[in-house]
This record gives structure tokens, sequence and C-alpha cells, in this order.
């Protein structure tokens, strides 16, 4: 048997470099086509494959490995698009993250972190990694200086998040990629707002770029896995965290996904431009105070997000003049967008960072941070936007 990185595949090196996006997530890392044979490649629900005889397989296949042909189709895709030699599916985005980071860190270690990052991340680094003995310092990006003077001696991560939760906020991760290059650190970055259509972190230095693959990579709300992409070393280290630690992609969630990337970059097409045609619309409506849309000239990092993203997403929020009262009544009477948790699918979803992301602060800590309450998160889906328009207007009069 073949091992599974010798397997050839539609995309030479040469096709990658010259395919755009759209190609690349419709043919990178599907199986070389062969007459009589599937063009999609089949679900291989199967744990474990066969051997000729013992010993013979230069390459372990296991599906906890990470090497089913599901789980390696998908990781090819992933790695064509993000313009990394390597990718790992792994079965959640918060796998990748725990196992990104306990792939580069020893006890004694530290890590210097954005303060803006999602909560599970945040939680992590704050309260499990000091239980490995690998402690993180939180910096304000927006300070002159943040990353330099938090840095230590045993500094062996810089992790930072762009487009971060709720307020669309971006950072630029060259700074923290110059300073980690100086001091033989890693850079990792969770791109998951963004998607690899409009970010490719990994062009821009980032050594790690994770993503939670539920949201835009699957983008249809029906699968959890998570992605991490880097040099061939990094990701090596880290696919020795998943065999130890075990968090694999099923078959089936890896064939999903796999299809879901298919799309990827229709969907972010549509989503950038139903995300920003929305957010200019909100900006102008009575009752709403704010609109956080790096896309719009109000935003505090329009310039840059002009610069960084090949599009602006999305994910847009705003905040509500009658405050959590009137947030509720405008969730209450909306009938095409949902309430849920999570973001990045087909469908509009609608939720309030103090009941979810959120809920462990003060209601003060949440204001400083730009999200009180009255603040509602919208992941604009796939819908005609001028019903969107419709169900928003009814749901805002509704919140006055
Ligand atoms: C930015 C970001 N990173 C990571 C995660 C974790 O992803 P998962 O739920 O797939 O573990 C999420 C989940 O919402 C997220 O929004």
């Amino acid at each position: 048997m073949k091992s599974v990185s010798e397997e050839r595949t539609n995309d030479s090196p040469e096709a990658r470099e010259a395919w755009g996006p759209g190609t690349l997530g419709v043919h990178a890392g599907a199986p070389e086509p062969r007459p009589g044979e599937a063009v999609v490649l089949p679900v291989v629900q199967s744990s474990t494959f066969f051997w000729n005889a013992p010993g013979d397989a230069p390459e372990l296949r296991y599906s906890r490995y990470g090497n089913n042909p599901n789980q390696v189709a998908v990781a090819k895709k992933l790695a064509a698009l993000e313009g990394t030699e390597a990718s790992l599916a792994v079965a959640s985005g918060m796998a990748a993250t725990a196992l990104a980071v306990l792939a580069v860190t020893r006890a004694g270690d530290h890590v210097v972190a954005s303060k803006h990052l999602y909560g599970a991340t945040s939680t992590f680094l704050a309260d499990e990694m000091p239980h490995r003995g690998v402690t993180t310092t939180f910096v304000d990006p927006d300070e002159t200086c943040a990353w330099e003077s938090a840095m230590r001696d045993n500094t062996r991560i810089l992790f930072l998040e762009t487009p971060t939760n709720p307020v669309m906020r971006v950072f630029d991760p060259r700074i923290p990629v110059r300073l980690a290059r100086q001091a033989g650190a890693v850079t990792m970055m969770d791109a998951t707002f963004a998607s690899p259509i409009n970010l490719r972190p990994a062009r821009l230095g980032v050594d790690i770029v994770i993503h939670s693959a539920t949201k835009y990579l699957g983008g249809h709300s029906d699968l959890i896995a998570g992605v991490v992409s880097g040099s061939r070393e990094l990701i090596g280290r880290v696919q020795r965290m998943l065999v130890l630690y075990g968090p694999a992609l099923d078959p089936h969630a890896a064939w999903l996904l796999e299809r879901g990337i298919k799309t990827l970059s229709v969907r972010m097409a549509r989503h950038n431009r139903s995300g920003l045609e929305l957010a200019a619309w909100l900006e102008g409506r009575p009752g709403i105070s704010r609109v956080s849309y790096p896309g719009l000239a109000s935003h505090p990092d329009r310039t840059l997000a002009g610069e960084l993203l090949d599009g602006f997403g999305g994910m847009v929020g705003f905040v509500l003049e009658s405050g959590g009262a009137g947030a509720d009544a405008f969730c209450r009477n909306l009938e095409v967008a949902r309430v849920a948790p999570s973001l990045g699918g087909v469908e509009t979803l609608v939720s309030q960072p103090r009941f979810t992301s959120h809920i462990g602060l003060t209601p003060e800590e949440r204001t400083q941070a730009g999200i009180p309450d009255g603040f509602v998160r919208v992941s604009v889906g796939l819908e005609e936007v001028r019903d969107l328009q419709r169900d928003f207007t009814r749901a805002l009069e509704a919140s006055r």
C-alpha cells in the first residue's frame, strides 16, 4: 500500500501556484482522476487499513492519526488554500488550538497572547496551561510595543486572532511575526472569522494558522472540526499531539468538511457582499448607536482591514439604544434570521454576546470591551439581503 503522503492528487505544486482559490477549493487534494472511479472521494468509514505483510506499510495508517483518506484530502485542500506546506484536520477548533499550543511548549515556557481571543482559547491559556507549567501574558495589541514589552527569554508563542469576536477588530500579525522571528518563537493566528478566502496569514509570516472549521470552512452548521496549517515540521509536531491526545476528525465529518470547502469561495463572496450591504444599511437605522464591521469607514481598523483582507466577511455587530431588553425583543421578532450561537453557515444566525461568548464578564467589563448590553452579533448567511432587511426592520421596530 502506498503511504498516504505518496498518493497522487490532481494538484501539482505548479497547479497550486497557478490556481485561484475557487479552483483550489474544488480540486486541490482530490485523488488523481482515473477512468471508472468515483468523481467524489467516497467516505472511507474505516478505522484501520490492510497491510500485505507484517510491517510492510511505509506509513502506519489509522484514523486516529489524521491520515484516513478523507482526513488527508481535506488537509491537502486546506494547505493549498492557506499556501502552507502542510495542514492537519482535527475534531474541533478547540482541539486545533490546544494541540498547536501543546506541540510547541513545555513546562517553564511562556506565551504572549492578544486579549481579544475566543473565550475558550483565553480560558485554555489562562487556566489550563498553567497546570502544565506554561503561563500566558495577555496584551492589548492596540498599545504601542504591547507584544515586545510582554516578551521574556522563555516566550515560545505569540498568539492572536483576527478578525475578533464580536467587535471585528483587525490586528496586524506582522508585528508579532517580526518579534517571534527575532526571539526564535512561533506565531499562531486564529483566522476563523476570515476564512482562507479573506486572509492567508502564512503569507504574512504566521507560523501556525488555526481555524474552527465548524464555521465558514464547513459552512452548513452541520459539523464540528478544526484545522491547523503550517510548515511540515510544525504540523508534524501537532500531529504527534493528535496521536497522543486523540481528538481525531471522524471520516464522515472530514468528508462533509471537504464538500463544504468546495463552495467556500462562492459562499465567502456572497457573505462578504451581504455583510457589507447589511452593515451599511444598519448604520443608518434609527435606534442603532453603533455598527461594528471592518468594511465601514467608522470602524477603527478600516484601513488595515483594507490592506490585509480580501473581503470584510459576513460578521456584523451592532448596538441597540434600547439595551438588553431591546436586544431581547429584536431577537424574539425575527423570522428569517434565527437565534443561535456559532457562525459561518448558510443561514443568518443572531446572538447576544452577553449570553454566549462574554457571559463570564460583568456588564461593566463588557461595556469596556465595546460590548454593552444591547449588542447583537449577526452571522450574515446566504439569504437575499432585502429579505434580511425586511426581517430586521420589523424586529428593530419591536425593539424600540
Ligand atoms: C474564533 C474561534 N476560534 C475557535 C473556536 C472554537 O471552535 P470549535 O467550536 O470548532 O471548537 C470558535 C468557536 O466559536 C471561534 O469562534
